[in-house]
């Protein structure tokens, strides 16, 4: 008998050379100092970076993506972001969750992050998987001069 599997409605996978215009376009409206499309090139072409989306399976389009490090027994969150439109359905925390088990499955000990002290949002986020505030960093922002919180969530 056939089994009648539905489609899983969103992916997580590596980012693809032809979702870049997305993903910049993401970039653009949801930070002050956007990257360019040439950084998220170079993210992608690093041994250590990883720069994943969370991918609507129906339509194709990239609805968030993460970027982030593998570096020694570390995963270091650079950036993660959410579509506008597509806000507050989950999909941050499906990557953050992504990031956490890649994190658990490499054997890293912390994942760690930066976060505007003004970012109420992301802060909400990241307290929602248990991480831990552990540090300022003072003037961390060029563009403003913004603190930013170092979070961490231990792995062990
Ligand atoms: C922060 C951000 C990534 C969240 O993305 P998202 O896909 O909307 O997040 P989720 O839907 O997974 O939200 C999970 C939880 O985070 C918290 N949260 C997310 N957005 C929030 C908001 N605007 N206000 C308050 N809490 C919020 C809530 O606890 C939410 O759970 P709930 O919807 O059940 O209340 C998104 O707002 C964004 O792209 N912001 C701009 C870029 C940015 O600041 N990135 C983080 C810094 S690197």
């Amino acid at each position: 008998m056939a089994v009648n599997k539905a489609p899983q409605p969103f992916l997580i996978e590596p980012m693809r050379r032809g979702d870049l215009d997305e993903v910049v376009e993401i970039e653009r409206v949801s930070f002050r100092s956007p990257w360019s499309g040439q950084v998220f090139l170079e993210e992608m072409s690093r041994d250590w970076a990883h720069v994943d989306v969370v991918r609507d399976a129906v339509r194709g389009s990239v609805v968030a993506f993460g970027n982030y490090w593998l570096v020694a027994d570390e995963v270091h969150l650079l950036n993660v972001a959410t579509d506008p439109r597509a806000r507050r359905a989950g999909h941050a925390s499906r990557m953050l969750a992504h990031i956490i088990d890649f994190g658990r499955r490499h054997d890293c000990r912390l994942v760690t992050l930066e976060v505007r002290r003004s970012n109420a949002a992301a802060l909400r986020l990241y307290r929602r998987f248990a991480f831990r505030s552990v540090g300022i960093r003072p003037n961390y922002y060029a563009e403003d001069q913004e603190d930013a919180i170092v979070m961490l969530l231990d792995l062990d």
